[in-house]
């Protein structure tokens, strides 16, 4: 069910000047509901200017810290961004859905290599990785390769510098910067395609890595993929978060296909809460999530553009075709898993599973 909960916000601080970092304060009876895995987000709601604003922000906390914290990059012209940057303050409450996604991967007994690649914002998943695998694993190493615009926009500095030296020699960090100027060209400038193949001769041998996370713009996290795989790394072992996309060509060509599908009277069942919720569905609609909600279907969902994986559920009966999917994994999409926001119906009956 799509069970939003009112939680206070405990703490509040600018880390750096246009990222705040907020602390929730948890009850102790929803603390199981929000158990959550490194690498997972929270879907933040509040009504802005009589407008219910939702969006999704990544835990920066550890599962084992007890704590639920997030940071938010102020985007100029952002709604929600500039809304908790500038007014949200301790003790306002936000609605708060439990985490979800599935960035992250299971701690592990082997003595296993992650490295990451992270830009800006794209730290906060990262950080919770980083802290949770070198506590939980003696043996892990941890390599990460971070970009940003200047020394002080880098976001949580002084708690990666901490946790360097705690895992001295386990935990190895590499910052790059695009707008000051450094005397290693290396560490000038974005990742670039010959910036990538001088970092795996010289910082980063590719295959001892057991796992790699991207997290950052969408022409970096496809690049480093893309030069990660040529390097030998299987592709089910890289694993990305996208924050935001624009479409890309092949996407935008198969929206435009599936624009011209007919839906037109399609036979939806909603499964949600043990329930059963049916709607014949019409062409005001252009994906089931939307045609639910206009239906009166109370369905979890936050970015509607294929990014968070909050709206997924999974085909029971008929099948469905994705405009764009950026959030599930390939082995979900083999076991049926879609993502609703995304989902045009493709045969005259579909049964959707959200309980899953
Ligand atoms: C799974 C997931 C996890 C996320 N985790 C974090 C996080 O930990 N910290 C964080 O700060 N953000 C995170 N985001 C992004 C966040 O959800 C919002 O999209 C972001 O804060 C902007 O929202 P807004 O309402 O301020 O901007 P909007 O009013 O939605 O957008 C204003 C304009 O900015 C553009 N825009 C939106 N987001 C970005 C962006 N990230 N970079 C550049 N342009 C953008 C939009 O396309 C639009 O043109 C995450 C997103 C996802 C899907
Ligand atoms: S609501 Fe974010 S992927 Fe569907």
């Amino acid at each position: 069910m799509a069970t939003f909960h009112k939680i206070k916000v405990k703490d509040i601080y600018k880390e750096t000047a246009d990222t705040s970092v907020v602390t929730f304060d948890m009850p102790v009876d929803l603390k199981d509901e929000f158990a959550f895995q490194q690498g997972q987000h929270l879907t933040l709601k509040a009504n802005l200017d009589g407008e219910d604003v939702r969006r999704s922000y990544s835990l920066c906390s550890s599962p084992f810290e007890d704590q639920w914290r997030v940071a938010v990059k102020q985007i100029p012209g952002g709604k929600f961004s500039t809304y908790v940057n500038e007014k949200l303050s301790a003790g306002d409450t936000l609605e708060i859905m439990p985490p979800s996604g599935a960035f992250g991967v299971d701690c592990s007994e082997d003595a296993k290599t992650y490295v990451a690649f992270a830009a800006g914002s794209g730290i906060t998943p990262v950080l919770s990785m980083i802290k949770t695998h070198l506590a939980k694993e003696p043996n892990a190493k941890f390599k990460l390769f971070y970009l940003n615009r200047t020394v002080k926009s880098i976001i949580f500095k002084e708690e990666i510098e901490q946790l360097r030296n705690k895992y001295f020699g386990r935990f190895e960090i590499f910052y790059f910067l695009t707008k000051e100027r450094r005397d290693i060209e290396l560490f000038n400038g974005r990742f670039t395609s010959e910036k990538l193949k001088e970092i795996f001769g010289k910082l980063l041998y590719v295959p001892a890595v057991n796992e790699a996370f991207l997290c950052g713009p969408e022409e970096m996290i496809f690049l480093i993929r893309d030069e990660l795989v040529n390097a030998g790394m299987p592709k089910e072992n890289v694993h990305y978060e996208l924050f935001v996309t624009g479409l890309s060509e092949e996407d935008k060509k198969r929206a435009e296909r599936l624009a011209q599908q007919n839906v037109e009277g399609v036979d939806v069942t909603i499964v949600d809460g043990g329930k059963e919720f049916h709607f014949t569905m019409t062409s005001d609609y252009d994906n089931i999530l939307d045609a639910a909600l206009g239906a009166g279907a109370d369905l979890p969902f936050a970015c509607k553009g294929g990014v968070c994986s909050t709206c997924k559920c999974q085909i029971v009966e008929g099948n469905v075709e994705m405009k764009i999917n950026y959030a599930l994994e390939a082995d979900e999409v083999e076991q049926n898993f879609v993502l609703s926001c995304q989902s045009v119906p493709m045969t005259e009956k579909v049964k959707l599973d959200f309980d899953v």
